[in-house]
């Protein structure tokens, strides 16, 4: 399992990145250099992709909305086959009680969808713990909303950089799918602390997140517990 995510990293997001449409075209390239552990594939959502929901997965979703169904599909689309160059054929990926999808033994992964695109990320339970992933169009949060996002410290830091305050409020968002099915705490956002430069989140329960980020027409945040056998 080990090779199979080193080996397969960057051809596979290539392969899973089928979006023909320029606007939407995200560049997870460097999140793949940087994290060769972990595979990442991204896809637009398009009219059907609702039709690739397993049966037990479509009772497990709350909504009704085909909107949301088609989201959801298309990020199971991404999923699958991101597991399928795993040798995990055709995985049913229902969600648990919390949200949170459930999957195959041995992987540890995340799943998020805007209004157009859906992305997924898995990885190996041997060397990862917890994965989290978010991704927004990248516009800036309104100064009311951002300012309820962004704890006091991290205000400053979140004017320094381009769309500083949708990388906060996706580093958050990313956190908290890392951590919730390891902790099972509701987390409010200031429970969840960002450090830009470190690229750390820390979690009010004293748990810290690796964070990477990637920046094109969409804000993408990927967080990462590591699997460290002394903790
Ligand atoms: C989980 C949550 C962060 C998802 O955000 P969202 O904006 O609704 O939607 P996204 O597209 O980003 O992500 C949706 C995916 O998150 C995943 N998800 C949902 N609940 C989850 C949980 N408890 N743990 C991990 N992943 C979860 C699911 O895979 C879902 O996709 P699916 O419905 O197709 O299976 C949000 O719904 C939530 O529960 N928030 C409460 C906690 C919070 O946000 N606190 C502030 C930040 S610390």
């Amino acid at each position: 399992m080990r090779g199979c995510f080193r080996a397969a990293k960057l051809p596979i997001n290539q392969r899973c990145c089928p979006l023909r449409d320029r606007d939407h075209n995200i560049s997870l390239t460097e999140l793949a250099l940087e994290l060769p552990r972990i595979l990442v594939g991204v896809r637009q959502i398009l009219p059907g992709d609702e039709n690739a929901l397993m049966r037990q997965e479509f009772e497990t979703l709350k909504s009704h909305a085909v909107s949301a169904q088609r989201s959801s599909g298309a990020a199971r689309i991404v999923a699958r086959e991101l597991l399928s160059t795993l040798g995990i054929k055709n995985a049913a990926l229902p969600k648990s009680r919390s949200g949170a999808p459930i999957w195959p033994e041995g992987i540890v992964g995340s799943l998020a969808h805007d209004a157009h695109c859906a992305i997924a990320v898995v990885g190996s339970n041997s060397e990862i713990r917890g994965l989290g992933v978010d991704i927004e169009p990248a516009e800036d949060l309104s100064p009311n909303v951002s300012d309820l996002v962004a704890t006091p410290r991290e205000r400053a830091a979140v004017l320094r950089q381009p769309f500083g305050s949708k990388l906060l409020f996706a580093a958050k968002e990313a956190t908290y799918k890392a951590v919730h099915p390891l902790d099972h705490e509701f987390l409010e956002h200031h429970d969840v602390e960002i450090d830009f430069a470190r690229r750390q989140a820390r979690v009010s329960n004293g748990r810290l997140v690796d964070l990477r980020f990637s920046v094109s027409t969409h804000v993408v945040a990927l967080a990462l517990v590591p699997n460290d056998p002394r903790a």
